[in-house]
C-alpha cells in the first residue's frame, strides 16, 4: 500500500509497518539508574541499532538524572524515559507502573542495591534492615506490582541484578551476602512457578564492579565505628579487608558497561556469571556438597598466604593492564 494513498484501517504499508516496530518493541523498566550498571544497561538498550526497545529507566531521586540524560544523548525522549521509583516505596512503584502505557513491562530489570561491610557488631539492626529492605523486599515489592500482569500476559523476561556474593559469602559482608542469597532463593523458587507462565527469570551474578557501589562501600568502611568490635576483629577489617579492597576491584573488577553488554549480548540463562576471573571461586562451592571447601580455602587465602594471594592478583591485574594495552596499540589513532 504507498504511503500517499492508503485510506483503509490500519493505514499505508509504512505507518502500519512502523505501528508494527513500535508494538514489537518490548518495553524495558530498569531499577537505579542513577549510576553504574542501571545507568549503562539502561543506555546500551536505548541505543540498540535495531530499536528493539523502549526503556523506563528509573532512579528514587530524580536530582541524579543528569549523568543518565548526558549518556542517553539523542535517545532521551525517543527509546528512553527517566522516572521516579523508589524500590522501598509501594507507592512510588505503583505510580511509575500505572504510568507506563496499558502497564506493560516486557523486561523488568531489578537492579537496585546497595552494600554494607563491615564487623556486625559495629552494624545497627536498623543499618542491616535497609540493606534487606532494599536489596531483597525492594525485588518483592516490584514483583507483587508487576509479575500479575505477566503472568496474564503469559509474557515477561525478569531480569535479577545478584551477585556472586548470593552464591558464597565472603568475609565482613554477611549481610550483604544474605540479602543476595534471600534474592537467589526467591528467584529459584519463582522461578518453577514462572515457567508455568511462560515467563523467564534471569539471575546476573557479578563479581566486583568498578561503580559508585564500590567507592560508597570502601567510604562507609573507612568511616565505620569500630569501638564496638574487640582489637582482633577491628584490626582484621582494617589491615586486612580494607587494605585489599582496592586491589580486589582493580584486579579483578569489570566496568558496567561489559556487564551491561554481557547481559545484552547474551540471552542470559537462569544464573549467569559475569565475571569469569572469579568463577574458580565459585566453584569451590559446588566442588564439595559439605560446604567445607571454601571456607577452608578462603581462610587459608586470607590468613595462611595473604602474601600469595596479593601477588596473584597482582599478576592479573599485570596481565589484564598489558591485554588491555596491546588492545589499545592496535586500535587506529584519532
Ligand atoms: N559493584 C559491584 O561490585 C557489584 C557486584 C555484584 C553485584 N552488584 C549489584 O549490582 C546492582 C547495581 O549496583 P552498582 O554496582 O551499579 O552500584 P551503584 O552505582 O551504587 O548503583 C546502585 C543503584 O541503586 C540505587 N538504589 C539504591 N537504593 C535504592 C532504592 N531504595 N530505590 C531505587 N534505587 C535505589 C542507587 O540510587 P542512589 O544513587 O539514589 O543511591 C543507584 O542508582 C546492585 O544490586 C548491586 O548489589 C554490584
Amino acid at each position: 500500500i504507498p504511503h500517499s494513498v492508503a485510506k483503509e484501517p490500519g493505514g499505508c504499508c509504512k505507518c502500519r509497518n512502523s505501528e508494527l516496530k513500535r508494538m514489537a518493541r518490548r518495553n524495558v523498566l530498569i531499577t537505579g539508574c542513577s549510576s553504574g550498571i542501571g545507568l549503562a544497561l539502561a543506555v546500551k538498550m536505548a541505543k540498540d541499532e535495531q530499536k528493539r526497545f523502549k526503556v523506563y529507566a528509573t532512579m528514587r531521586n530524580l536530582a541524579k538524572k543528569q549523568p543518565l540524560e548526558e549518556a542517553a544523548g539523542h535517545r532521551l525522549g525517543k527509546t528512553l524515559e527517566i522516572k521516579q521509583l523508589d524500590v522501598c516505596d509501594e507507592q512510588s512503584i505503583k505510580t511509575c507502573v500505572n504510568s507506563i502505557p496499558d502497564r506493560r513491562i516486557d523486561v523488568l530489570v531489578s537492579n537496585a542495591g546497595m552494600g554494607l561491610i563491615g564487623p556486625i557488631e559495629c552494624q545497627t539492626i536498623e543499618e542491616m534492615k535497609t540493606v534487606m529492605d532494599t536489596n531483597f523486599f525492594g525485588l518483592v515489592r516490584l514483583l507483587k506490582e508487576i509479575l500479575p500482569d505477566m503472568k496474564r500476559r503469559k509474557s515477561g523476561h525478569i531480569v535479577i541484578i545478584s551477585s556472586v556474593m548470593g552464591i558464597q559469602g565472603i568475609l565482613f559482608n554477611d549481610v550483604y551476602a544474605a540479602s543476595k542469597f534471600a534474592v537467589e532463593g526467591f528467584c529459584e523458587s519463582l522461578a518453577i512457578q514462572a515457567l508455568k507462565f511462560k515467563l523467564q527469570l534471569s539471575l546476573i551474578e557479578p563479581g566486583p564492579v568498578v561503580t559508585e557501589f564500590e567507592r560508597k562501600v570502601f567510604e562507609d568502611g573507612m568511616k565505620m565505628d569500630l569501638s564496638a568490635a574487640d582489637e582482633e576483629t577491628a584490626e582484621m577489617f582494617t589491615n586486612i579487608y580494607l587494605k585489599n579492597y582496592k586491589q580486589i576491584f582493580q584486579s579483578l573488577g569489570q566496568s558496567a558497561e561489559d556487564v551491561a553488554e554481557i547481559i545484552l549480548a547474551e540471552n542470559p540463562p537462569f544464573r549467569h556469571q559475569t565475571n569469569t576471573l572469579y568463577t574458580p571461586m565459585t566453584t569451590l562451592k559446588y566442588a564439595d556438597p559439605n560446604g567445607d571447601l571454601p571456607i577452608d580455602i578462603f581462610y587459608k587465602m586470607v590468613f595462611q598466604h595473604d602474601k600469595i594471594f596479593s601477588a596473584s592478583l597482582n599478576f592479573i591485574k599485570l596481565l589484564r593492564w598489558r591485554s588491555r594495552k596491546s588492545f589499545d596499540l592496535g586500535k587506529p589513532s584519532q
